[in-house]
């Protein structure tokens, strides 16, 4: 395509925000950005390369022209917009879990699965943070000596529920130090100095939370292998940014950490933070702002006799490589 005309929808959001900053640092060809949001923001000034940009109120109008969509505004959004996007001409980009399982849509993370942008029909969906970050490590793993089963228990951070739940844990924080009472409206627990089961709906026929089916669902299909058992917990923590991951996995034979050492010393997207003499190993805080995903306490599961089994631990910036990064690397792909 000649110059692509990109609009963000959900601009003035946490990942939004990001969008914009990936857009400009990559100087993404384009040769217009539109920016869109509810009601509340139309109008708002935001700068975009030394530019101020006004923020447009998101109708069924705001596509004509545009190229690229990247959706960012919640399920309910795209599932009325996107459609309406790319019936406008636009290949939607999203990030909500709205077309995350339908057959007909890619799911993709481009270190992992690349080739399925290119059977997009107008949508291609972004995958849910905690997936995309247990899962671009145990790729190149799976590749080589596939995993059989994994069980993931997760560290949520606030950044995670959007740009609200981010100023509430700073809010509930502030408050909880000068010991006055604190009224949560975004979240439903107290969460200075707390943590608390991830947030979303609970299937009573299986006790797991919508979290943690994604993690399930959609790592089989971005995999492409339904029979990869997954078992996972997701907590929310009191971290302003960067989701961090206990991950254990079983492979189909023996495996040691010197191998997985060695496969993820050269996969892309995966530093490996693992300092057994500083006992330094990866953190929210040094996961956020950039895009890889940091792995360490890479060590046999002594609990697995059979030498098959490997634990680690791994934080990424979910903002970044967990939304905004992997959906403009998507983007990316579409103006090669
Ligand atoms: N945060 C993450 O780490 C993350 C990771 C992966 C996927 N996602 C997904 O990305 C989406 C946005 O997440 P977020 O964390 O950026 O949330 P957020 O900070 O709450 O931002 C929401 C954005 O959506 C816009 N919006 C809300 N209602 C709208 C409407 N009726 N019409 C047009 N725009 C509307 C908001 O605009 P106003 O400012 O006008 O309200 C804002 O720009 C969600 O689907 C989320 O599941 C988030």
């Amino acid at each position: 395509m000649s110059l692509p005309v990109v609009a963000v929808v959900g601009a003035t959001g946490a990942v939004g925000v990001e969008f914009m900053q990936l857009l400009e640092q990559r100087n993404f060809p384009m040769a217009e950005l539109r920016l869109l949001a509810s009601s509340r923001s139309a109008g708002k000034k935001m700068t975009f390369k030394g530019k101020e940009l006004t923020v447009q109120e998101l109708t069924e109008n705001s596509f004509k022209g545009v190229n690229i969509a990247l959706f960012s505004a919640g399920g309910s959004i795209s599932k009325k917009f996107g459609p309406i996007a790319a019936q406008a001409g636009a290949v939607v980009v999203d990030n909500s879990s709205a077309f995350r399982m339908d057959p007909a849509v890619p799911l993709v993370i481009p270190e992992i699965n690349p080739e399925a942008i290119g059977q997009h029909k107008g949508i291609i969906a972004n995958p849910n943070c905690s997936t995309i970050i247990a899962i671009v490590p145990l790729w190149p793993i799976h590749k080589l000596n596939p995993i059989r089963r994994l069980i993931a228990a997760t560290y949520q951070a606030a950044s995670g529920a959007g740009a609200a739940a981010m100023e509430e844990l700073r809010e509930s924080t502030r408050a909880h130090l000068e010991g006055r009472e604190f009224q949560q409206k975004i979240i439903p627990h107290p969460y200075a100095f707390n943590l608390f089961s991830h947030t979303s709906k609970i299937d009573p026929a299986t006790g797991y939370n919508e979290e943690e089916i994604k993690m399930v669902n959609e790592t089989r299909k971005i995999f492409g292998d339904p029979t990869i058992r997954i078992s996972a917990t997701c907590v929310r923590v009191p971290v302003l940014r960067a989701h961090s991951e206990a991950l254990n996995i079983e492979c189909d034979r023996p495996i040691t950490p010197a191998d997985v050492r060695r496969i993820l010393a050269t996969a892309p997207g995966v530093r490996i933070v693992d300092d057994i003499e500083k006992n330094y190993f990866p953190m929210p805080k040094d996961a956020s702002g950039q895009g890889d995903i940091l792995v360490g306490r890479i060590r046999q599961d002594l609990s697995d006799p059979t030498g098959k089994s490997i634990a680690m631990f791994v934080a990424g910036d979910q903002l970044l490589k967990g939304a905004a990064l992997n959906a403009v690397q998507i983007a990316e792909y579409l103006v090669r």
